[in-house]
């Protein structure tokens, strides 16, 4: 869909989409139109129960005496209460209202109002990003869509006074929406079309937006020591893959120094030295392409969710793709581990021991709790070869999430209270909350094993935190977080920006994040 901006107007034709603010106000622009027809709008507001409050909306079709195809009234709700995520929850709301009346193009009157957090531009910028995000679709398997059952509208005019404004902050704003359209595609693909080679074949398109990407083999992998990640990929008849991603929006740091200071391996290794100035920040993400629970099968009902157990790698793909396209003077690093978890006559077995990266052996009692076997040796392989500032995980871990938090805030842990905040700030800005749950020794005996340094699962209580302890045993003293996104990378019903299917959680957070406290300027 097309988001333009123009000035503030008053339409005597076409589709128009007014603001009403709580208990019937009037903005400018809606009192003019009100007039110019009559007093419909004051009119309306008498007979009815929509009085302008956020989430009412009320759709006048083909008004009386006067050339409108169409008028929508919506609540704006208090002023001091429209922010930018009210504002994108608007432009949400507009395209869903206007989506099945089949009009092309319709324009959006939005005044500047007193007393609201965020001036006209930034409003005007969000409801776009708001009608945006909600207007995604995944509809590239539908063969046989009649033209009523596609979507008409193409095009939004959002008139607002600081037009320019708007449309130089809605761009960048329109370069994230374009990385979490394309998270939301790598969710949404089947687990035949989407396996590891696949998904490592999509995260190398992210070359063209000058960023780095290796893709190591089971072979490189083999070498290196990852039999964690490569014991749940072992059932599989698709070769695991590791996908690392560089953005180095500073520049890299200078090899030929490195390698006079740290020798020849480091060089070789690609190591980046010692945490610096420089050091980058590290996005690690669980791509299980598809998790049947291997061995420890999983019940047949809803298995077919777990094709979107790679939410997190994609979620990681895409935060790299957005610091990419709008150039970010920071250093990043993406890392993800993709695997398929299958039963076969090679598929690993309840009860194998297999030694990670880190030298620490790890019995594996259920081959279910396949995520944090490949975590382990991704989170491993990134702190030790690129030395980040700090760790940020995103995995679709546990069933266990849900449970806790329901689908309304992702899981959050952490070992260092700066970064936690960091986090949960950005989340809130961007309407992707999370809630801090702890960590702890006490839940760390959980995972003691009588034969290895450790097991994979712990006891029925506390899954979500116990499979933490166990990513936190790979990630030594990097400031690390994990966000365990089971609960919101997929949502059964329409939400605010984002229709139902995959949300593409994490791509806006961890851009805001980077924004708002890495980003050189
Ligand atoms: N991918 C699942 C977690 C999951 C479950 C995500 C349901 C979304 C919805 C993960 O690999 C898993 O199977 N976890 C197990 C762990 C258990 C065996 C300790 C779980 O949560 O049941
Ligand atoms: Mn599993
Ligand atoms: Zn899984």
């Amino acid at each position: 869909m097309q988001i333009s901006f123009a000035a503030l107007d008053i339409p005597k034709t076409g589709v128009v989409v007014a603001g009403v603010i709580e208990d019937g106000v009037l903005p400018p622009t809606t009192k003019a139109l009100d007039e110019q027809l009559g007093g419909l709008i004051t009119r309306t507001l008498k007979g009815g129960r929509f009085r302008g409050k956020k989430d009412q909306s009320l759709m006048l079709l083909s008004p009386a005496g006067s050339g409108l195809d169409a008028l929508l009234l919506v609540g704006l709700g208090k002023e001091s209460a429209l922010g930018a995520l009210r504002s994108e929850a608007l432009g949400s709301q507009i395209y869903a209202a206007l989506a099945p009346h089949g009009h092309a193009e319709a324009y959006v009157a939005l005044d500047a109002l007193a007393g609201t957090p965020v001036d006209a531009a930034g409003l005007a910028a969000s409801l776009g990003l708001g009608a945006l995000l909600r207007a995604y679709r995944f509809d590239k398997y539908f063969t046989k869509l009649k033209d009523e059952e596609k979507p008409a509208l193409g095009s939004l005019v959002i008139g607002t006074p600081e037009a320019a404004r708007a449309r130089a902050l809605f761009a960048s704003m329109a370069t994230t929406a374009d990385a979490v359209a394309f998270t939301r595609d790598l969710v949404s693909e089947p687990g035949n079309v989407i396996n590891p080679a696949t998904l490592a074949e999509q995260a190398r398109s992210l070359a063209d937006l000058g960023v780095e990407v290796e893709v190591l083999s089971e072979k490189e992998m083999r070498k290196l020591g990852m039999n964690a990640l490569l014991g749940v990929a072992q059932g599989s008849a698709n070769e695991a893959k590791l996908v690392v991603l560089r953005w180095c929006g500073l520049g890299k740091p200078d090899a030929a120094a490195k390698k006079g200071k740290k020798g020849k391996r480091a060089a070789d290794k690609g190591g980046d030295g010692e945490a610096g100035a420089d050091s980058p920040l590290a996005f690690i993400g669980k791509g299980v392409t598809f998790d049947s629970g291997g061995i420890s099968i999983k019940p047949a009902a809803n298995m077919e969710d777990m094709k979107w157990d790679m939410a997190g790698a994609a979620a990681v793909i895409g935060v790299i793709r957005a610091l990419a396209a709008r150039k970010a003077r920071v250093n990043a690093v993406g890392a993800i581990g993709l695997v398929e978890n299958m039963p076969s006559g090679q598929a690993q077995r309840p009860g194998d021991v297999v030694t990670s990266l880190s030298g620490q052996t790890i019995e594996v009692i259920n081959t279910d709790a396949e995520g944090r076997l490949v975590l382990a040796d991704v989170l491993w392989y990134v702190k030790d070869r690129f030395k980040p500032k700090l760790m940020v995980d995103l995995a679709t871990l546990t069933g266990a999430i849900i449970i806790a938090l329901g689908h309304e805030h992702a899981g959050l842990f952490a070992t260092d209270d700066e970064l936690a905040e960091r986090l949960t700030a950005a989340g809130a800005a961007v309407g992707e909350p999370l809630w801090r749950l702890p960590l702890g020794e006490a839940y760390d005996k959980q995972i003691k094993s009588d034969i290895a340094d450790m097991k994979n699962v712990g006891n029925r209580s506390a899954g979500s935190i116990t499979a933490a302890q166990f990513l936190k045993r790979f990630v030594e003293g990097t400031p690390w977080a994990h966000l365990d996104i089971a609960g919101v990378a997929w949502t059964t019903t329409d939400r605010e920006t984002a229709p139902k299917g995959a949300t593409g959680f994490g791509v806006r957070l961890l851009d805001r994040f980077v924004a708002d406290n890495y980003e050189a300027r």
